[in-house]
């Protein structure tokens, strides 16, 4: 096989195997192919595609280019979740207990955060004590006493992924469809799972901007995912504003035990409900996914799963009262009201815009190895369609300092559009995407 041939073939549009799609990604991770031709192959791909078949094999070969986690010893069947990446998404921290509560065997290796969404091992580390890094031998004991896990993704889990994203990056090739959908699913079926449940992003928050472009994406992994023997199951979900009220590390764990404890945001517990619902009902759980939805829904008000919640980050060593009292998380020594200057009603929210603000606040990072502040972020006080008056307050600022609070709040306020009356609210849920 020459590589050559393979670009060439490509660039012409046509199709190649399994064997061949596995022989770049071997070649390329090894070191033996060089970045200009993996790249070459990447812009070939960016122009031409890949059908069901090709995107399923570059996938697994993506998969299998590093350590599969095998779950198999653990009880029941195990379900992931992943999301795309939102803001004041921290569906991880309510949906993964409530699932737990309900039986279900969730054993999950999560992200740090990139750019303006935030990732779940961040907020994690921002609860005294807990430890996200575990060994196999760790992260098994816990998810066998606690019903459940979450640690940080390890570095011999796709090593292809790894090195493909790094050359997408700076070669113009990350907003690839099939590329992406490899990308995320060679993480899932490396990690083990044996059903996935996804939660595909859209709106201006989002990657995905149009619907039309997160169905395909929801397709083409609900695809993979079958071809590969694991059940999946895409829920598409607004991103034209943020999704919870709080956006920063420790401000979302505590958004988190306010939402177990049945007291969060409308918009966050009704996805958790949704996307639960299809992971109880997966797991063979409930006989479908309103059922599920039921059962989660009543391990919610019943308190059960703010009780898994306690029983799981004590066995990841932290500190279980976070729970009851959030005051122990980490706080922001400055506090900095919003305030509107116009009245109205909101017609508009620019999601990433508050995620960047958090990220400059010190919550996210730019690079993959910038520190994180876990104390700061923002409270925000609107969704789509609030009624303000001039002075109210629209958000609260937690900074490291007041020079950078009173940067965020410029933002803050550029970030809503007023208008005179109330614009149509947007569903929560597009749709659900199932195997054909
Ligand atoms: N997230 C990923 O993990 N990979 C992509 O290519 C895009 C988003
Ligand atoms: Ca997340």
């Amino acid at each position: 096989m020459r590589v050559y041939d393979l670009i060439r073939k490509k660039r012409d549009g046509g199709e190649l195997s399994a064997a061949e799609l596995e022989f770049l990604v071997k070649e390329y991770t090894a070191g033996t192919l060089p970045d200009y031709q993996m790249a070459a192959f990447l812009m070939a791909v960016f122009f031409r595609g890949l059908n069901a078949a090709e995107t399923t094999a570059l996938t697994l070969a993506m998969a299998h280019s590093g350590e599969m986690a095998d779950l198999s010893s653990l009880p029941g069947i195990t379900v992931d979740k992943h999301s795309t990446g939102g803001v004041a998404d921290t569906t991880t921290l309510v949906l993964a207990p409530l699932v737990a509560a309900c039986g279900v065997t969730v054993a999950k290796m999560s992200g740090r955060g990139l750019g303006h969404t935030g990732g779940t091992v961040d907020k994690l580390e921002s609860i005294p004590g807990f430890r996200t890094a575990l060994s196999r031998q760790e992260f098994f004991d816990v998810v066998k006493t606690a019903g459940m896990a979450v640690v940080g993704q390890s570095g011999e889990l796709c090593p292809a992924d790894k090195k493909m994203y790094a050359l997408r990056d700076v070669t113009a090739t990350v907003d690839c469809l099939p590329l992406i959908a490899a990308s995320i699913m060679s993480k899932k079926l490396a990690g083990g799972s044996q059903a996935i449940v996804l939660d595909v992003k859209c709106g201006r928050g989002a990657f995905l901007k149009d619907l039309a472009q997160a169905r395909e994406l929801a397709r083409a992994m609900v695809a993979i995912g079958e071809r590969a023997g694991r059940k999946t199951v895409a829920v598409i979900s607004d991103m034209s504003q943020p999704l919870g009220m709080a956006i920063g590390n420790a401000l979302e764990v505590r958004e988190a035990v306010t939402t177990l404890a049945g007291k969060g945001p409308q918009r966050l517990t009704d996805l958790c409900l949704t996307l639960g619902g299809e992971m109880v009902a997966l797991a063979g759980r409930a006989s479908d996914p309103g059922q599920g939805r039921a059962l989660v829904a009543e391990a919610l008000a019943s308190g059960r799963g703010l009780e898994q919640f306690e029983r799981w980050v004590a066995a990841q060593g932290g500190d279980p009262a976070v729970a009851r009292e959030p005051e122990r998380l980490p706080q922001a020594p400055v506090r900095l009201p919003v305030r509107s200057q116009a009245e109205g009603y909101v017609i508009a929210v620019e999601a990433e815009r508050l995620g960047l603000v958090a990220m400059e606040l010190g919550a996210g990072r730019q690079r993959k190895d910038d520190p994180v502040d876990l104390r700061v972020g923002l409270e925000v006080r609107l969704e789509l369609g609030s009624r303000v008056e001039v002075g109210q307050e629209i958000a609260l600022i937690h900074a490291a300092s007041e020079q950078q609070a009173r940067e965020a709040a410029a933002s803050v306020l550029a970030a809503y559009s007023l208008g005179p009356k109330p614009a149509e609210r947007p569903p929560l849920v597009y749709e659900v995407v199932r195997a054909a």
